[in-house]
């Protein structure tokens, strides 16, 4: 049985490692080959876009996949949709793993935007910004010229890109200690996050609490209409045995 897994995360990771060793299986991992220096899964790898649902569907059906897990970030929307037209194209079961969102607690000062071009329109003027939303999405921000923007991501950003910029090259996972660290030397008045749910990067929210700032949070995409999700690479594992229990012993 060859196991598709669209990659790019911890869980996605975990994944394939819980999958990798077991008789009778295949896994072959997906990233998208955005970062210059991935964090690679053990295994199989494949780096590189398939050319839309179209593409995908036809990798799918020439390297004989006969399932697909989506352990893609919650906020990779184009290849999740592209899984799920793939998917059914070819005729193969598709699971998304999500790992769940974060929750505010008490003395959380978190308010939810919409998209990234809503967290744009409430830092206006809101002093001095720390973004974490990924370089990718850093075009949403690029017209706001009242605010600075500390902007932390794996790689450099190309514009465009606010005019009052910052950036901060770093990769999770990140501690209180070292977020602490951040808030109070770039005197960061308000904290932009997208609602990942990742412990490596959750360290930021219990920062902000203590500090007393406000969090954006951006709220997340849906999974596909009709894909069943799980919340762990355990439960994605699981999913896995239920579809071929003779080839997966462990
Ligand atoms: N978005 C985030 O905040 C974020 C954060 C951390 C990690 N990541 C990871 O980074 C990758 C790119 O994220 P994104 O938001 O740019 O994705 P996206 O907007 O959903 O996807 C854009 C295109 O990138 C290619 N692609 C994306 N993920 C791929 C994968 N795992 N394997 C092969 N091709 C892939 C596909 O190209 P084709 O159409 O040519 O197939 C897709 O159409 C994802 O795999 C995700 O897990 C994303």
């Amino acid at each position: 049985m060859h196991v598709l897994v669209l990659g790019g995360t911890t869980e996605a990771r975990e994944l394939a490692g819980a999958l990798h060793p077991v008789p009778g299986l295949r896994v072959t991992s997906s990233l998208a080959g955005r970062v210059a220096a991935p964090r690679l899964p053990v295994g199989e790898v494949r780096i590189g876009g398939f050319g839309g649902a179209d593409g995908m569907a036809r990798w799918i059906r020439d390297n004989a996949v006969d399932a697909v897990i989506d352990a893609t970030h919650p906020f990779a929307e184009t290849i999740s949709f592209n899984a799920a037209g793939a998917a059914a194209t070819a005729h193969v079961p598709l699971l998304a793993l999500r790992r769940p969102g974060w929750v505010a607690g008490p003395g959380d000062d978190w308010r939810e935007a919409g998209s990234l071009a809503q967290a744009a329109r409430a830092v206006a003027g809101a002093g001095r910004v720390f973004l974490t939303t990924g370089r990718t999405g850093l075009a949403a921000f690029a017209s706001v010229d009242d605010a600075f923007f500390l902007v932390r991501s794996v790689d450099a950003p190309e514009p465009p890109f606010p005019p009052h910029m910052e950036v901060l090259l770093d990769r999770g996972p990140f501690t209180l200690e070292g977020e602490r660290d951040v808030l109070a030397r770039h005197r960061i008045d308000v904290l932009v996050t997208k609602d990942s749910g990742a412990a490596a990067t959750a360290p930021k929210l219990a920062a902000a609490r203590e500090a007393g700032l406000p969090v954006i949070v951006v709220r997340r995409p849906p999974v596909p209409a009709g894909v069943p999700a799980v919340p762990t690479a355990a439960a994605a594992a699981a999913w896995v045995q239920s579809l071929a229990p003779g080839a997966v012993s462990g």
